[in-house]
C-alpha cells in the first residue's frame, strides 16, 4: 500500500479536512496565558511542527507551518488557534448537541463549559484551571474530539491520550463511551523538565484533574471541601466552635480554584482576608458576590476584618497585593490571625503559579517572557520571606495548614530546608500540616465523605432545585457531624448562588450517600420529573487520587507514594461501566508528585444505568476507604467493619491487625 498524505486522508472518515481562513480574533480582556517556558532544541523544535502538521492536511501544510513555529516561538506551545471557535464557547443545554448517543452530547456540554469565558482561567490556551490544567493540547484536539463525539455510537469507546483522539474502537453498551489519560510517563521521565519538553512537543497534556477529565465545574466545586476544611480546622483551634464564627482565616489566590476561599470562609460563618495580585480575578470574584469589600491597602484590610471578627460578621475582604506584604504587616502590626494558608498555583512557581513580591503583576508577566533564571531567583527569594512571615506568625499563635498547593515543597525547593520536619530532606514530610494530613483526611476522605457532584445537563434551574432537595432528604443530619455540615450545606446550596457555568452542584458524601443519591437521581430521570445528569467527581477524593503531599499525606504505612489505589479505582470503574475515566499525572501539586483519577456517569433513566450505579459508585469510593483502613487510619476500619457486615456474602474487604510501636520497639531491643 502507498503511504502518502492522499491515501491516508482517504483511509480517515473522522478528521480534519479544511482550516477555517483566518485566526478568529482575540477579544480584549479575556485572560491570556503567560508564555510557557521553551526548552526545545532545534531538532526538537522540528518534531514540534511536524507533530502539530499530523491533524492538517497536507493542502494546507505550507500555511499553517509558519503560524504554528510562531506560536511555538511566542507562547512556547503550538495551540492552534486558528482552529478555535470564534468568540465564546458556552455550555448549552444538552439537547442543542449534535450526537448519536446521549454521552456523546452530554460530554460536549462539560468541555464546553471547561472551555468558555466564564469557567476558563485562560480560555484561549484551553487551561480550564490551576495556572497550567488543559483540556486539550491544542484547538485542533478540540474539533477532532468533538467530530469524533459526534458519530460514536453506544457500543464504541474513545480513546484519548493526553487530548489526541487515538480513535474509536468496539467495545461493548455498558463499557466506557471514554477513556483518558493524561501526561503519564514512563517513571526516568516522570519529572517537570522532561514533561516540559513533552508539552512543547505536543505529546503530553498536563490534565490537572477536571480539566483534562472534562469535569469542572467552576469554584463551586472547591467552595464545599474548604468550606468543610474551615469549619474543622476551626474546630480544632477552638474548644466547642460549631463555625468559623469570630475567627480570622488569611490566605492568598482567587483564581480558578483559589477563588473558593472567600465565600467558603463566610459560609462557615468567619471573616476571610485574600491576597490576590492579579486584579481581573477580583474583578471576576466581586462582580459574582464571592467577596464583598476590595482593598489595595494591608492595613484597612486589617481594619475591616478586625472589625467584622469582632462582631461575629461573616466577611470575604480582597486585598489586592502581594501575600507576602499581607503577612509582614501583620506579623510587623502584631495582628493575631487565627486560620492561616496559601493557595497560590504553587505547583508551578517558576512557570507562572507564583508572583514574587518584588514584582507587580505585570512585571512578573513581563519577565516571564523574558528572562525566566531571573524569574526563577526572584521567586526563591520570595519563597524565603513568604516562610519567614508564616514562621513568625505561627510562633504567636497562628494556625498554619498547607492547602494541597505543593507551597511547602516549593519553598523547600527554594532552599529551606528548615520547613522539612526531619531537617535533612522532604522524605519525612514538612513542619506545618497539610489539611488532608490533619483535617480532610481523618475526618472525612477515611469515611469515604468526598467531593460527589452532578451537572443538570438541561440546564434548568428547576432541575437543580429538584436534585438539591432530594439529595437533602437522603442525608441523615444527625448521624455524624459530617452528615450534619453537607445537610446544611445542600440547604443552603441556592441561597449562596454557587452555580458559575452548568448547573452544577457539588456536595460531600460517603460511599452509601453518593450511591442512594445517583440512583434516586436515575430515578428522577427515568419518571421525567428532571432531564439527563451528569454524575462525577472532583479527584480531590477518598480513591481516586495518590498523592503523598495532598490526598494519601495521611496514610502513614509507607504505601503513601504508592500509585496502585488510583490506578485500580480508574481499571474499576472502567470494568463497571462509568461513562468516562480519567487518569492523570500530577494533577493539583504537579508533575510527578500524584497519579489521579476521575469518573463521570451520565444518568439516562434506564435500568442498565442502575446497575452500572449500583455497582461502581459504592466501589469507587469504597476502594479507598478499604486502602485507608490497611494503612490502619481509624475511621477507615470503623468504615470497612460495618460494610462487611452490611455487604455479607458479596463484597468483603481485608482488615488489618493491629500492633502498636510500644510493642514492636520492645520486642525489637529484647531481639537485638
Ligand atoms: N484548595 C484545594 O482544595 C485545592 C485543590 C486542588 C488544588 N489546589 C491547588 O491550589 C492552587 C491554586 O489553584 P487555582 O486553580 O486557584 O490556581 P490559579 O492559578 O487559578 O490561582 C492562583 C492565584 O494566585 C495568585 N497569586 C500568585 N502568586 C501570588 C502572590 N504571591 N500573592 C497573591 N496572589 C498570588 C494568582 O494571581 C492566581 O490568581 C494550585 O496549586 C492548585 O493545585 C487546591
Amino acid at each position: 500500500m502507498e503511504i502518502n498524505n492522499q491515501s491516508i486522508m482517504q483511509a480517515m472518515e473522522i478528521k480534519i479536512d479544511s482550516v477555517p481562513e483566518k485566526t478568529p480574533d482575540f477579544i480584549q480582556g479575556i485572560r491570556r496565558a503567560p508564555k510557557r517556558e521553551l526548552t526545545l532544541n532545534e531538532a526538537d523544535i522540528e518534531l514540534a511542527l511536524m507533530n502539530a502538521l499530523r491533524y492538517i492536511p497536507e493542502a494546507y501544510h505550507a500555511e499553517l507551518a509558519p503560524e504554528f513555529y510562531n506560536e511555538l516561538m511566542t507562547h512556547g506551545r503550538i495551540y492552534g488557534y486558528r482552529f478555535r471557535p470564534e468568540g465564546n464557547i458556552s455550555p448549552k443545554a444538552i439537547d442543542q448537541y449534535e450526537a448519536t448517543t446521549i454521552e456523546g452530547k452530554a460530554f460536549q456540554v462539560m468541555i464546553d463549559n471547561n472551555l468558555s469565558f466564564e469557567i476558563a482561567l485562560y480560555p484561549y490556551e484551553l487551561v480550564t484551571y490551576g495556572e497550567t490544567g488543559q483540556v486539550f493540547q491544542n484547538w485542533m484536539q478540540y474539533v477532532l474530539v468533538n467530530k469524533y463525539l459526534q458519530v460514536m455510537n453506544n457500543k464504541q469507546t474513545l480513546v484519548i491520550q493526553s487530548g489526541h483522539p487515538v480513535g474509536l474502537f468496539h467495545s461493548h453498551e455498558s463499557a466506557p463511551r471514554v477513556m483518558i489519560t493524561n501526561g503519564l510517563t514512563v517513571g526516568l521521565f516522570d519529572n517537570l523538565e522532561d514533561f516540559k519538553r513533552l508539552t512543547a512537543l505536543g505529546v503530553a497534556n498536563y490534565g490537572q484533574m477536571t480539566a483534562g477529565g472534562w469535569m469542572y465545574i467552576g469554584p463551586q466545586g472547591i467552595v464545599h471541601g474548604t468550606y468543610s476544611t474551615l469549619l474543622n480546622a476551626s474546630r480544632k483551634i477552638k474548644e466547642g466552635a460549631k463555625d468559623m464564627e469570630g475567627l480570622l482565616f488569611v490566605t492568598s489566590g482567587l483564581g480558578g480554584m483559589s477563588g473558593a476561599q472567600g465565600k467558603a470562609g463566610k459560609i462557615a460563618g468567619g471573616v476571610a482576608l485574600v491576597a490576590e495580585v492579579d486584579e481581573s480575578r477580583i474583578n471576576t470574584r466581586f462582580e459574582q458576590g464571592w467577596v464583598d469589600v476590595v482593598t489595595r491597602s494591608a492595613k484597612e484590610a486589617f481594619d475591616v476584618a478586625i472589625k467584622a471578627k469582632d462582631n461575629k460578621e461573616a466577611l470575604a475582604i480582597a486585598y489586592l497585593g502581594n501575600v507576602v506584604d499581607l503577612l509582614e504587616y501583620a506579623s510587623d502590626n502584631n495582628i493575631h490571625i487565627d486560620l492561616l494558608s496559601d493557595q497560590t498555583s504553587c505547583h508551578e512557581p517558576y512557570d507562572g503559579g507564583y508572583c514574587p513580591v518584588q514584582l507587580s503583576f505585570e512585571e512578573r508577566t513581563n519577565l516571564l517572557a523574558s528572562d525566566n533564571a531571573k524569574f526563577k531567583s526572584l521567586v526563591n527569594e520570595s519563597l524565603v520571606r513568604h516562610f519567614e512571615a508564616i514562621k513568625a506568625l505561627v510562633a504567636k499563635g497562628t494556625y498554619f495548614f498547607d492547602y494541597g498547593n505543593s507551597f511547602m515543597k516549593a519553598v523547600y525547593d527554594a532552599g529551606v530546608i528548615e520547613i522539612s520536619k526531619n531537617g535533612v530532606n522532604e522524605l519525612d514530610g514538612f513542619i506545618w500540616p497539610s489539611y488532608v494530613e490533619d483535617i480532610l483526611g481523618p475526618m472525612l476522605f477515611d469515611y469515604g465523605y468526598g467531593p460527589f457532584r452532578w451537572i443538570c445537563l438541561s440546564g434548568k434551574d428547576t432541575d437543580l432545585d429538584a436534585t438539591d432537595q432530594a439529595a437533602m432528604d437522603i442525608i441523615d443530619p444527625n448521624r455524624r457531624f459530617q452528615d450534619y455540615d453537607n445537610w446544611k450545606w445542600i440547604k443552603d446550596a441556592k441561597k449562596n448562588a454557587l452555580v458559575v457555568g452548568t448547573k452544577a452542584r457539588i456536595l460531600y458524601q460517603d460511599a452509601w450517600g453518593r450511591t442512594n443519591i445517583a440512583l434516586k437521581f436515575n430515578e428522577m430521570v427515568r419518571n421525567g420529573e428532571i432531564g439527563p445528569v451528569m454524575l462525577g467527581r472532583d479527584h480531590h477524593d477518598v480513591s481516586g487520587t495518590d498523592s503523598p503531599f495532598r490526598e494519601t499525606s495521611n496514610i502513614k504505612d509507607g504505601s503513601n507514594v504508592m500509585a496502585e489505589m488510583a490506578t485500580h479505582c480508574y481499571a474499576g470503574n472502567a470494568a463497571r461501566g462509568m461513562s468516562l475515566i480519567a487518569l492523570h499525572n500530577g494533577g493539583g501539586v504537579g508533575i510527578g508528585k500524584s497519579i489521579n483519577g476521575g469518573f463521570g456517569m451520565v444518568l439516562d433513566g434506564s435500568s442498565r444505568v442502575d446497575e452500572i450505579l449500583y455497582e461502581a459508585m459504592l466501589w469507587d469510593v469504597m476502594g479507598g476507604v478499604a486502602r485507608r483502613n490497611w494503612a490502619r487510619n481509624d475511621a477507615s476500619i470503623e468504615t470497612c467493619m460495618a460494610y462487611n457486615e452490611q455487604m455479607k456474602g458479596q463484597d468483603h474487604i481485608t482488615l488489618p491487625y493491629l500492633a502498636t510501636r510500644d510493642f514492636v520497639q520492645e520486642i525489637i531491643k529484647n531481639n537485638k
